[in-house]
Protein backbone atom coordinates (compact mmCIF):
# COMPACT_ATOMS: atom_id res chain seq x y z
CA UNK A 1 0.00 0.00 0.00
CA UNK A 2 1.17 3.14 -0.90
CA UNK A 3 2.97 4.84 2.51
CA UNK A 4 2.10 8.55 1.45
CA UNK A 5 -0.41 10.10 -0.67
CA UNK A 6 -0.31 13.89 -0.84
CA UNK A 7 -2.83 15.07 -3.36
CA UNK A 8 -3.15 18.96 -4.79
CA UNK A 9 -1.80 20.40 -1.90
CA UNK A 10 -1.88 23.78 -1.47
CA UNK A 11 -0.46 26.97 1.12
CA UNK A 12 -1.47 30.24 0.54
CA UNK A 13 0.48 32.79 2.85
CA UNK A 14 -0.66 36.45 2.42
CA UNK A 15 -0.14 36.94 -1.26
CA UNK A 16 2.02 34.29 -2.13
CA UNK A 17 1.07 31.08 -3.15
CA UNK A 18 4.05 28.70 -1.41
CA UNK A 19 2.94 25.21 -2.81
CA UNK A 20 0.27 24.94 -5.54
CA UNK A 21 -1.90 21.80 -6.43
CA UNK A 22 1.41 19.62 -5.91
CA UNK A 23 0.33 15.59 -5.74
CA UNK A 24 2.71 12.50 -5.44
CA UNK A 25 2.59 9.35 -3.75
CA UNK A 26 6.06 7.66 -1.86
CA UNK A 27 5.89 4.08 -1.79
CA UNK A 28 7.07 1.47 1.20
CA UNK A 29 10.81 1.56 1.05
CA UNK A 30 12.02 4.34 -1.44
CA UNK A 31 14.00 7.53 -0.72
CA UNK A 32 11.99 9.87 -2.59
CA UNK A 33 14.00 13.46 -3.03
CA UNK A 34 12.40 16.92 -3.42
CA UNK A 35 14.46 19.23 -4.78
CA UNK A 36 13.95 23.26 -6.68
CA UNK A 37 15.52 26.38 -5.65
CA UNK A 38 15.14 28.60 -2.56
CA UNK A 39 12.11 29.85 -2.01
CA UNK A 40 10.49 26.98 -4.48
CA UNK A 41 8.05 25.58 -1.07
CA UNK A 42 9.89 22.64 -0.62
CA UNK A 43 10.11 23.55 3.33
CA UNK A 44 6.49 24.70 3.16
CA UNK A 45 5.51 20.99 1.29
CA UNK A 46 7.30 19.20 4.79
CA UNK A 47 5.63 21.76 6.89
CA UNK A 48 2.06 20.88 5.51
CA UNK A 49 2.84 16.81 5.46
CA UNK A 50 4.01 16.76 9.12
CA UNK A 51 1.59 18.87 10.34
CA UNK A 52 2.95 22.05 10.85
CA UNK A 53 1.00 24.05 8.97
CA UNK A 54 -2.94 23.28 7.93
CA UNK A 55 -3.10 22.99 3.80
CA UNK A 56 -5.13 25.87 2.38
CA UNK A 57 -5.78 22.80 -0.30
CA UNK A 58 -5.56 19.34 -0.79
CA UNK A 59 -5.63 16.30 1.19
CA UNK A 60 -2.48 14.29 3.20
CA UNK A 61 -3.20 10.12 3.26
CA UNK A 62 -0.82 8.27 5.81
CA UNK A 63 -1.02 4.77 5.12
CA UNK A 64 -4.42 4.68 4.02
CA UNK A 65 -5.08 6.95 6.29
CA UNK A 66 -6.60 10.86 5.25
CA UNK A 67 -4.52 12.99 7.95
CA UNK A 68 -4.92 16.21 6.39
CA UNK A 69 -4.78 19.26 9.32
CA UNK A 70 -3.49 16.88 12.03
CA UNK A 71 -1.47 18.10 14.88
CA UNK A 72 2.29 16.92 14.47
CA UNK A 73 2.06 15.03 17.88
CA UNK A 74 -1.08 13.18 16.27
CA UNK A 75 1.44 12.32 13.21
CA UNK A 76 4.81 11.57 15.44
CA UNK A 77 1.95 8.62 16.51
CA UNK A 78 1.30 7.17 13.38
CA UNK A 79 4.60 6.87 12.19
CA UNK A 80 5.81 10.26 11.08
CA UNK A 81 9.07 11.61 12.17
CA UNK A 82 11.50 14.78 10.42
CA UNK A 83 14.41 17.04 11.09
CA UNK A 84 14.41 20.88 10.31
CA UNK A 85 16.27 22.67 8.52
CA UNK A 86 17.70 24.45 11.10
CA UNK A 87 18.86 22.79 13.62
CA UNK A 88 16.52 22.33 16.96
CA UNK A 89 19.14 21.06 19.44
CA UNK A 90 18.73 21.29 23.16
CA UNK A 91 22.05 22.59 23.69
CA UNK A 92 21.63 22.21 27.60
CA UNK A 93 21.23 18.21 27.55
CA UNK A 94 24.10 15.78 26.52
CA UNK A 95 23.74 14.22 23.27
CA UNK A 96 22.25 11.12 24.35
CA UNK A 97 19.29 13.12 25.94
CA UNK A 98 18.37 14.83 22.85
CA UNK A 99 18.01 11.55 21.40
CA UNK A 100 16.10 10.55 24.05
CA UNK A 101 13.72 13.43 23.57
CA UNK A 102 12.45 11.81 20.71
CA UNK A 103 11.88 8.60 22.02
CA UNK A 104 9.84 10.35 24.69
CA UNK A 105 7.44 11.34 21.29
CA UNK A 106 6.53 7.76 20.70
CA UNK A 107 2.42 7.22 22.08
CA UNK A 108 3.06 5.32 25.49
CA UNK A 109 0.12 2.85 24.82
CA UNK A 110 0.28 -0.86 24.09
CA UNK A 111 3.32 -3.71 24.49
CA UNK A 112 5.86 -0.83 25.68
CA UNK A 113 3.90 1.21 27.90
CA UNK A 114 3.17 -2.54 29.74
CA UNK A 115 6.46 -3.04 29.57
CA UNK A 116 7.45 0.21 31.50
CA UNK A 117 4.65 -0.17 34.21
CA UNK A 118 6.08 -3.54 35.07
CA UNK A 119 9.81 -2.29 34.60
CA UNK A 120 8.84 1.12 36.44
CA UNK A 121 10.52 4.55 35.54
CA UNK A 122 14.12 3.70 36.61
CA UNK A 123 14.23 0.63 33.85
CA UNK A 124 12.41 2.62 31.32
CA UNK A 125 14.56 5.44 31.22
CA UNK A 126 17.23 3.16 31.36
CA UNK A 127 15.97 1.25 28.34
CA UNK A 128 15.59 4.91 26.19
CA UNK A 129 18.99 4.95 27.21
CA UNK A 130 20.27 2.42 25.75
CA UNK A 131 18.10 2.64 22.41
CA UNK A 132 19.08 6.14 22.07
CA UNK A 133 22.72 5.31 22.51
CA UNK A 134 22.81 2.54 19.65
CA UNK A 135 21.08 5.08 17.37
CA UNK A 136 24.04 7.43 17.95
CA UNK A 137 26.29 4.32 17.53
CA UNK A 138 24.45 3.21 13.76
CA UNK A 139 24.74 7.04 12.79
CA UNK A 140 28.38 6.66 13.48
CA UNK A 141 28.49 9.35 16.55
CA UNK A 142 28.48 6.64 19.27
CA UNK A 143 31.28 8.01 21.06
CA UNK A 144 29.28 11.38 21.44
CA UNK A 145 27.15 10.16 23.70
CA UNK A 146 27.42 11.69 26.71
CA UNK A 147 28.86 15.05 25.40
CA UNK A 148 27.20 18.01 25.89
CA UNK A 149 24.81 18.98 22.69
CA UNK A 150 26.43 22.28 23.07
CA UNK A 151 30.11 21.30 22.54
CA UNK A 152 29.29 19.18 19.52
CA UNK A 153 30.72 19.97 16.22
CA UNK A 154 28.00 20.83 13.32
CA UNK A 155 28.45 17.47 11.51
CA UNK A 156 27.97 15.47 14.34
CA UNK A 157 24.54 17.72 15.40
CA UNK A 158 23.23 17.04 11.92
CA UNK A 159 23.34 13.67 12.33
CA UNK A 160 22.19 14.16 16.21
CA UNK A 161 19.13 15.47 14.74
CA UNK A 162 18.68 12.45 12.20
CA UNK A 163 19.20 10.44 15.33
CA UNK A 164 16.29 12.03 17.59
CA UNK A 165 13.85 11.61 14.31
CA UNK A 166 14.52 8.20 14.41
CA UNK A 167 14.11 7.74 18.17
CA UNK A 168 10.36 7.96 17.83
CA UNK A 169 10.51 4.44 15.19
CA UNK A 170 8.73 6.28 12.59
CA UNK A 171 7.70 4.60 9.50
CA UNK A 172 8.45 7.39 7.44
CA UNK A 173 11.39 10.20 8.02
CA UNK A 174 11.44 13.23 6.35
CA UNK A 175 14.78 15.09 6.06
CA UNK A 176 15.27 19.13 5.43
CA UNK A 177 18.74 19.63 4.02
CA UNK A 178 20.54 17.41 6.07
CA UNK A 179 23.77 18.05 4.17
CA UNK A 180 23.11 21.71 4.67
CA UNK A 181 26.26 23.43 5.91
CA UNK A 182 28.57 19.75 5.66
CA UNK A 183 31.72 19.80 4.09
CA UNK A 184 32.24 17.62 1.00
CA UNK A 185 33.16 14.44 2.64
CA UNK A 186 30.71 14.99 5.64
CA UNK A 187 28.27 15.20 3.35
CA UNK A 188 29.41 11.70 0.87
CA UNK A 189 29.40 10.26 3.92
CA UNK A 190 25.38 10.89 4.41
CA UNK A 191 24.81 8.68 1.44
CA UNK A 192 25.42 5.45 3.59
CA UNK A 193 23.70 6.97 6.46
CA UNK A 194 20.20 7.54 4.22
CA UNK A 195 21.09 4.26 2.68
CA UNK A 196 21.58 2.85 5.54
CA UNK A 197 18.32 4.28 7.21
CA UNK A 198 16.42 3.07 4.48
CA UNK A 199 18.00 -0.65 4.54
CA UNK A 200 16.32 -0.65 8.16
CA UNK A 201 12.50 -0.16 6.95
CA UNK A 202 12.28 3.28 7.21
CA UNK A 203 10.82 5.14 4.07
CA UNK A 204 12.36 8.51 3.51
CA UNK A 205 11.54 11.74 1.60
CA UNK A 206 14.61 13.62 1.00
CA UNK A 207 14.53 17.44 0.80
CA UNK A 208 18.13 18.47 -0.53
CA UNK A 209 20.07 21.23 -2.68
CA UNK A 210 23.23 19.22 -2.61
CA UNK A 211 22.57 16.86 -6.10
CA UNK A 212 25.49 14.21 -5.81
CA UNK A 213 23.83 13.04 -2.56
CA UNK A 214 20.22 13.25 -4.61
CA UNK A 215 21.43 11.56 -7.52
CA UNK A 216 22.92 8.71 -5.60
CA UNK A 217 20.04 7.80 -3.00
CA UNK A 218 17.30 8.28 -4.75
CA UNK A 219 14.57 6.54 -6.21
CA UNK A 220 12.46 9.39 -7.49
CA UNK A 221 12.82 12.83 -7.41
CA UNK A 222 10.12 15.89 -7.60
CA UNK A 223 11.31 18.98 -8.79
CA UNK A 224 9.65 22.17 -7.25
CA UNK A 225 9.16 25.37 -8.62
CA UNK A 226 7.51 28.61 -7.39
CA UNK A 227 5.06 26.06 -5.42
CA UNK A 228 4.36 24.00 -8.43
CA UNK A 229 5.59 20.40 -9.61
CA UNK A 230 7.59 20.87 -12.87
CA UNK A 231 8.89 16.99 -12.66
CA UNK A 232 9.05 14.14 -11.14
CA UNK A 233 11.11 10.69 -12.03
CA UNK A 234 14.20 9.19 -11.82
CA UNK A 235 17.47 10.79 -11.43
CA UNK A 236 18.50 9.91 -14.84
CA UNK A 237 15.39 11.34 -16.40
CA UNK A 238 15.56 14.46 -13.75
CA UNK A 239 19.06 15.17 -14.83
CA UNK A 240 18.09 15.57 -18.57
CA UNK A 241 14.50 17.50 -18.20
CA UNK A 242 14.50 21.05 -19.99
CA UNK A 243 12.05 22.19 -17.64
CA UNK A 244 14.31 21.35 -14.89
CA UNK A 245 17.23 22.71 -16.33
CA UNK A 246 15.33 26.20 -16.98
CA UNK A 247 14.32 25.98 -13.32
CA UNK A 248 17.95 26.13 -12.26
CA UNK A 249 19.71 28.06 -14.81
CA UNK A 250 20.70 31.59 -13.36
CA UNK A 251 20.10 30.23 -9.61
CA UNK A 252 23.64 29.97 -7.62
CA UNK A 253 22.91 30.32 -4.15
CA UNK A 254 22.30 26.85 -3.24
CA UNK A 255 22.38 24.99 -6.16
CA UNK A 256 23.00 25.60 -10.26
CA UNK A 257 22.50 23.83 -13.22
CA UNK A 258 26.16 22.74 -13.28
CA UNK A 259 26.23 20.83 -9.47
CA UNK A 260 22.81 19.63 -11.20
CA UNK A 261 24.34 18.21 -14.34
CA UNK A 262 27.92 17.07 -12.88
CA UNK A 263 26.35 15.26 -10.06
N1 LIG B 1 5.54 31.28 7.43
C1 LIG B 1 5.65 31.93 6.26
N2 LIG B 1 5.00 33.09 6.03
C2 LIG B 1 5.09 33.74 4.84
N3 LIG B 1 5.81 33.27 3.80
C3 LIG B 1 6.49 32.12 3.97
C4 LIG B 1 6.44 31.38 5.19
N4 LIG B 1 7.20 30.26 5.06
C5 LIG B 1 7.70 30.32 3.82
N5 LIG B 1 7.27 31.42 3.16
C6 LIG B 1 7.59 31.77 1.77
O1 LIG B 1 7.17 30.68 0.96
C7 LIG B 1 8.10 30.46 -0.11
C8 LIG B 1 8.62 29.05 -0.03
O2 LIG B 1 9.47 28.95 1.10
P1 LIG B 1 10.13 27.58 1.54
O3 LIG B 1 10.85 27.85 2.81
O4 LIG B 1 9.12 26.51 1.54
O5 LIG B 1 11.17 27.34 0.35
P2 LIG B 1 12.30 26.23 0.21
O6 LIG B 1 12.07 25.55 -1.10
O7 LIG B 1 12.36 25.39 1.41
O8 LIG B 1 13.62 27.13 0.09
P3 LIG B 1 15.13 26.86 0.61
O9 LIG B 1 15.75 25.96 -0.43
O10 LIG B 1 15.77 28.21 0.62
O11 LIG B 1 15.06 26.22 1.95
C9 LIG B 1 9.18 31.53 0.04
O12 LIG B 1 8.86 32.61 -0.80
C10 LIG B 1 9.07 31.92 1.51
O13 LIG B 1 9.51 33.24 1.71
MG1 LIG C 1 13.77 25.01 2.84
Amino acid sequence: MTLLAVTGLGKRFAGLQAVDGVSFAVEPGEIYAVIGPNGAGKTTLLNLVTGIYAPSAGRVVLAGEDVTGLRPPDLAARGLSRTFQNLQIFSNLSAVENVMVGAHLRAETGFFAALFRWRGFEGKERALRAEAAELMRRLGIGELADAPAAAMPYGALKRLEIARALASRPRLLLLDEPAAGLNPSEARELVDVVRGIAASGVTIVLVEHNMPLVMAVSSRILVLHHGQKIAEGAPEAIRADREVIKAYLGVGRHTGVRELQDA
